[in-house]
């Protein structure tokens, strides 16, 4: 282990210790590598003392909820599923503006997680910020939903709990190192960034059912293609938005009038800036191949060949 990460480490869970001392914290797990490596280093300094959950708000990749109880699990830490999938999905209705429904989202997740906390007495929150996260916010880019100050909590001034961010000075590759000293699997600390919100910044317009699923399954097939070309690991993020626009098509001897997906592959290492990836095109063309054929709704796939700035990675 790296000198400088093992004593990264040291000094947070003495810090975690020394904060908590004999009480109790919380922290919800989103599956990213964020809060996954906060937890794991809250859980190293408190043990049974912090309680995990996983907050299920439907926006997530295919069956996420099991892949993050199965992983932890794995790691000797118990993680309480809540299903407010229907919650979400109500808050979210109707809402069609990027900023709104991140307010919308911010403020159900909160509103869930808030019930989770008082329910379990906790005096501390362990949130996985990290650097960008406040640079960003501040720079009045996006208003990342875990900055606590956007729905008026301001985590210096007494709640009833105190937020720790033991991660919000480092930047996301390394949070990766951390993650890795700590044990966690490669499959986890490797893992791609996925936006707080989820799925939801990736459908352009109002959230439904049916978007969600289709992104789910175009999402899948991204994964499993970049996988086998073995360019996972260079690529930064790769995922589909849904484009609610209507293209004329050919199927057959028909012709079909559906919406679009976007592919948005992108390379950097921080997310402030980022260039669009030049993956081959053999791997684009069957990634298009694929969605159109093996998803319903969908008759065109168009590549994002933007840089960020002036675009952001995400499109909402
Ligand atoms: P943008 O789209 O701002 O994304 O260029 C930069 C990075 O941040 C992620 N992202 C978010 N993460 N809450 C999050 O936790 C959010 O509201 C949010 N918006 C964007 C995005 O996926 C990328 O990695």
């Amino acid at each position: 282990m790296d000198l400088k990460t093992k004593e990264f480490i040291e000094k947070k869970v003495k810090e975690i210790e020394d904060t908590v001392g004999s009480g109790s914290a919380i922290s919800a797990l989103s599956g990213g590598v964020d809060s996954s490596a906060c937890t794991v280093l809250a859980h190293k300094a408190l043990g049974d003392r912090l309680k995990v959950i996983y907050i299920d708000d439907g926006l997530m990749r295919e069956n996420e909820d099991r892949y993050v109880s199965e992983a932890f699990s794995e790691m000797g830490i118990k993680v309480e599923v809540i299903n407010a999938r229907s919650d979400f999905f109500s808050a979210l209705k109707g809402i069609t503006d990027p900023e709104d429904k991140r307010k919308a989202f911010r403020n159900k997740f909160y509103e869930v997680f808030g019930e989770s906390v008082l329910k379990s007495e906790a005096k501390y929150l362990i949130q996985g910020t990290i650097a960008a996260d406040i640079i960003e916010t501040k720079g009045g880019v996006k208003t990342q939903h875990n900055i606590l100050e956007q729905i008026g909590i301001n985590p210096e001034k007494g709640y009833g709990f105190r937020v720790i961010e033991p991660l919000k000075e480092l930047f996301k590759h390394q949070v990766r190192e951390v993650a890795k000293s700590l044990g966690l699997p490669k499959e986890l600390y490797k893992r791609m960034p996925f936006p707080g919100p989820g799925l939801s910044t990736r459908i352009i317009g109002e959230v439904t059912e049916e978007k969600l699923s289709v992104l789910r399954k175009a999402d899948r097939i991204i994964e499993e293609e970049i996988r086998k070309a073995g360019i996972y690991e260079s690529i930064w993020q790769a995922f589909p938005v849904y484009l609610p626009v209507k293209t004329v098509g050919v199927m057959g001897d028909h012709r079909t009038y559906e919406d679009i997906i976007a592919l948005r592959m992108v390379e950097t290492t921080n997310a402030m800036a980022a260039n669009f990836a030049k993956v081959d095109w053999k791997v684009l063309e069957k990634i298009a191949s694929r969605i159109v054929n093996e998803i319903e709704g969908i008759n065109r796939v168009v590549y994002d060949i933007t840089n960020k700035p002036p675009a952001t990675i995400e499109f909402e």
